[in-house]
């Protein structure tokens, strides 16, 4: 089946922020959109998103932030590169990345080069009268991943009204994912209670649908999560356990670690003890991003010390880049990975550092952004790439809603299987 055409256009996120969606269009007559997510405690080595921010594309009411420029490359560089073309998600990455071939994508941006790649992945999907999920495993069984789950939220996307940015649970002894969800949703409904009974504001909710609940200490936030699980009557550990991003780049001046409701500051040194005596004392299975993005000594001493079950995970650190995974592989400085399609910019090369993480014993975790948009796209990703485990942000609005119902969806329909990596 050959493109016939590829069509860019501006559209907004779950913030209200313009982002950008492409189409691609079949000789069947068939129509296949994608939008891009975008984030707010981004890592300096992602790749780009181009913003119109100071070119005379700039839209005035959006800021700046539209992104003309990024559309304007699908519709006038990239479209007549594809149309004609027999579809294939390969060969569409390839001739993206021939277009730009920085790493970074930065010239056509990321936004748009991602948009592409993944209207191409589900247009690819369709030719073959495939699912996304299908698409890309042979295998019969499909593999449903563990969700980790926002409950409450600080940091860059609640107005700091904690230290670190989430206090997340992962259901690790639910015997499905449906099940997994309902625990989920009942704990969440249980925080949003114990919270308004305490006086806390908790109809603040955070850009991923978590509790933004005030809290002065990061134990405090856990001991509440804690209890909140324990009175839905679930087990703290065997049932649900918990998991922090800490997304230490946003709090981190290039010499210490600053909390600033607590007003502490620590140096790396003291921060790796902090982290250390924090996951040994709280229920915590997994932390994201404990230190920042370019304190490799850091996650490296910590790894040292950390005991081995414990997931040690890089977001910023590792920007789903395969150069910074690699360092990491060879420094020994983590054990995890989270994988943001729009940290890297194609499909293809997405894969790439999934797959390299696993053969080298790492835990993926596919991850939505904090500015999200109604696709499903990442639920078939997670379940077609196998990769054990999944995040979306909290269970509350359409826009994380619609990845947890895809997954629902798979689940009731498909011969699968819940993956349930911590056993
Ligand atoms: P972001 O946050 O999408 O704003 O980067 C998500 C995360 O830090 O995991
Ligand atoms: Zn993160």
């Amino acid at each position: 089946m050959k493109i016939t055409k590829v069509f860019g256009y501006q559209v907004l996120d779950s913030r209200g922020r313009p982002t950008v969606a492409a189409s691609i269009s079949l000789t069947d007559g068939s129509t296949h959109t994608a939008r891009v997510p975008s984030g707010a405690s981004t890592g300096s080595h992602e790749a780009k998103e181009l913003r119109d921010t100071g070119s005379k594309h700039a839209e005035k009411f959006f800021a700046g932030a539209s992104v003309q420029l990024a559309v304007a490359n699908i519709n006038e560089k990239i479209a007549p590169l594809l149309i004609e073309d027999q579809i294939s998600l390969s060969s569409v990455d390839n001739k993206l990345s021939e277009l730009d071939p920085s790493i970074d994508h930065a010239q056509l941006g990321a936004n748009a080069t991602l948009a592409v790649s993944l209207a191409a992945a589900l247009a690819d999907a369709h030719g073959q009268n495939k699912s996304l999920a299908r698409y890309f495993t042979a295998e019969k069984q499909l593999l449903i991943p563990m969700p980790m789950v926002n409950i409450l939220s600080g940091g860059a996307h609640a107005n700091r009204t904690m230290d670190i940015q989430d206090i997340l649970i992962i259901p690790v002894g639910a015997k499905s994912f449906t099940q997994a969800l309902s625990w989920i949703v009942a704990i969440r409904e249980m925080a949003a209670k114990l919270g308004k009974e305490s006086g806390a504001v908790t109809n603040l909710i955070a850009d991923e649908g978590g509790l933004a609940i005030a809290f002065d200490s990061v134990e405090k936030a856990c001991e509440f999560v804690t209890k909140s699980i324990e009175k839905v009557g679930l087990k703290v550990g065997t049932e649900v356990a918990l998991a922090l991003d800490v997304a230490a780049t946003q709090f981190f001046d290039g010499n210490k670690y600053n909390f600033a409701t607590t007003n502490k500051s620590y140096t790396s040194a003291e921060f790796v003890k902090y982290i250390g005596d924090l996951t040994s004392n709280q229920p915590i299975i997994s932390i994201e991003d404990p230190f920042a993005e370019d304190d490799w000594q850091s996650w490296q001493n910590f790894s040292e010390i950390a005991p081995k079950k414990l997931q040690v995970m890089g977001d910023d650190l590792l920007t789903t880049n395969l150069d910074r995974l690699n360092q990491a592989i060879a420094s020994k400085s983590a054990n995890a990975i989270l994988i943001k399609a729009n940290q890297n910019g194609l499909v293809t090369s997405t894969l790439n550092v999934l797959k390299q993480a696993r053969a080298n014993n790492f835990n993926t975790v596919v991850s939505a952004r904090s500015g999200e948009n109604e696709d499903s796209w990442l639920a078939d990703l997670a379940v077609g790439w196998s990769a054990g485990q999944i995040k979306v942000g909290s269970t509350h609005g359409s826009e994380r809603n619609a990845k947890w119902n895809r997954l629902l969806e798979l689940e009731a329909t498909e011969e699968c299987r819940f993956l349930n990596p911590f056993n």
